[in-house]
């Protein structure tokens, strides 16, 4: 059967442990969509690893697989496989023939682009993932697949880097090098593709993980980025440029919808929210520079509100896990859970970090938001009218600091009781049974409630 794992927010949520977590079961691990945006954290037994390409599975040994759906920079890949040996892992990764590969170009165009775009800008990881969508759809992009192929490969560069290189100097009036460089780019993804036919690294995505299905073996599908990030039904502009939602699972692997749907659908939710881009955030305690848009900060967060927000940054360690900058923090949004809930038919949920919250005297939720007058409990459609939601709050007892661990290794009842008044709301309101809790980044610190691959 399958698991897919899927953020329900902003990214972040901690989609990486829980793949680690109900990894054991698994015996394939393939991400359906994005690229190096991602980061992903897996503690195992105090060693952190944060993947970005290599699925997380591969922590425990698992076959990972970059499915079609994903864009896939060779050089990261190769990067973060040869860390990871460093550290002693040996990961056994294959990528799907049909993914897209992000070359140097899509890269510098991402980075300006985003500074030309100023108030549209979604604060891009500039990791090329946009750039590299765009050319998928205009049927202009370079597949993996054609990394082994030289006379392909030289084709496709010959027509697409005269229009990228013109594009970056005409258009934006930028001096290019050797990335705008068809034999230099020929040379060097060449030699990707050696090295990726050398390890026998690509695959027919769909093919291989509908075999392995049928040999009985257990998939899992590792989203990344979030709901609300995701291209169709996130804050559009400010989200990604792929679809981070279940659906994407299907398309982003070549299984079909039927096998998918047939598995279990896990949502990840932070017991708080957390962003690092810029667009609205009705529920955001605070602010942070250069990513809270002007209007907001003009509804002048108080003092308290923004020390609370530092309190709940550093507490959760939310700093970006690619690019390092804080992230805005707010309390849960349940509008945008609810969206979530119904986009990607959440089978389970597992909610993280309830730990950071702990020690509050209270905790709030968006419960739903006044829209022109109205009382909604979901997101609009458009972010400009998502902007002008105002958040109606409900307000909960906090819970105590406890030894996360202990609480672990007992079980759901040993949850703080206001905790567990929180997460029953959070699951009653979604209509969906909570999997797991997140109370610590360790594997071990997670209460366990149910394992989707032993689920009847
Ligand atoms: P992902 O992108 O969804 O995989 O999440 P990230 O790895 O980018 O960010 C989640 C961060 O929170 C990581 O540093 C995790 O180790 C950490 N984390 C995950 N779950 C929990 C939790 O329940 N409590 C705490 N305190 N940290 C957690
Ligand atoms: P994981 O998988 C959080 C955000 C960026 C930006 C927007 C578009 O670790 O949860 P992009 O580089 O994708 O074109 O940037 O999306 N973003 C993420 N935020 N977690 C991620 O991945 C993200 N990947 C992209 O900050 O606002
Ligand atoms: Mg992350």
């Amino acid at each position: 059967m399958t698991v897919t794992i899927v953020g329900s927010q902003l990214g972040d949520e901690g989609k990486g442990g829980v793949v680690d977590l109900y990894g054991d079961a698994a015996d394939v691990v393939a991400r359906y969509q994005g690229g190096d945006n991602a980061g992903h954290t897996v503690v195992d037994d105090g060693e952190k690893y944060k993947l970005s390409l290599v699925p997380s599975g591969a922590v425990r040994g698992k076959v990972g697989v970059l499915g079609n759906g994903c864009v896939v920079n060779p050089e990261t890949l190769f990067d973060e496989i040869d860390t990871l040996r460093e550290r002693g892992l040996d990961p056994d990764v294959r990528v799907a023939e049909r993914a897209h590969v992000i070359l140097p170009y899509h890269r510098a165009l991402d980075g300006i682009e985003e500074e030309e775009k100023e108030d549209l800008a979604a604060g891009t990881t500039k990791r090329g993932i946009g750039p590299t969508y765009e050319d998928k759809a205009g049927r202009r992009g370079v597949r993996i697949g054609d990394l082994l192929d030289p006379e392909v490969l030289r084709e496709r560069l010959e027509y697409v880097v005269p229009q990228k290189k013109a594009l970056a100097e005409d258009v934006f009036g930028k001096e290019t090098g050797e990335e705008f460089d068809v034999d230099h780019l020929y040379d060097t993804y060449r030699e990707y593709g050696e090295r990726l036919a050398e390890e026998d690294m690509t695959v027919d995505c769909g093919t291989f993980l509908q075999d392995h299905i049928d040999d009985g073996d257990n998939v899992m599908l590792e989203g990344a980025q979030g709901t609300s990030l995701d291209i169709d039904h996130g804050v559009y502009p400010y989200v990604t440029s792929s679809n981070p939602t279940s659906g994407g699972a299907t398309v982003g692997t070549g299984l079909g919808p039927t096998v998918v749907g047939q598995g279990e659908v896990v949502g990840i939710v932070k017991a708080y929210l957390s962003r690092v881009g810029t667009g609205p955030l009705p529920t955001e305690l605070g602010g942070v520079e250069d990513q809270t848009p002007d209007y907001e900060d003009e509804s002048g967060a108080g003092e308290a509100e923004e020390e609370l927000a530092t309190y709940i940054r550093d507490e959760g360690g939310e700093y970006g896990t690619v690019t390092g900058r804080p992230r805005r923090v707010g309390w849960l949004d349940m509008p945008m859970l609810r969206h979530a809930a119904r986009a990607n038919g959440f089978t389970g949920l597992a909610i993280n970090h309830i730990d950071v919250l702990a020690g509050l005297d209270e905790v709030k939720v968006g419960h739903s938001y006044e829209f022109d007058g109205e009382e909604i409990f979901t997101m609009p459609p458009t972010t400009e009218q998502w902007g002008r939601c105002e958040a109606t709050f409900r307000t909960f007892d906090g819970w105590p600091e406890v030894d996360w661990s202990e609480v672990a290794a007992e079980g759901y009842e040993a949850v703080p009781e206001n905790a567990r008044t929180y997460l029953e709301y959070v699951s009653d309101e979604l209509d969906t049974p909570i999997y797991a809790i997140g109370v610590g980044p360790g594997r071990e610190e997670t209460v366990i409630v149910e394992n989707p691959y032993e689920s009847p």
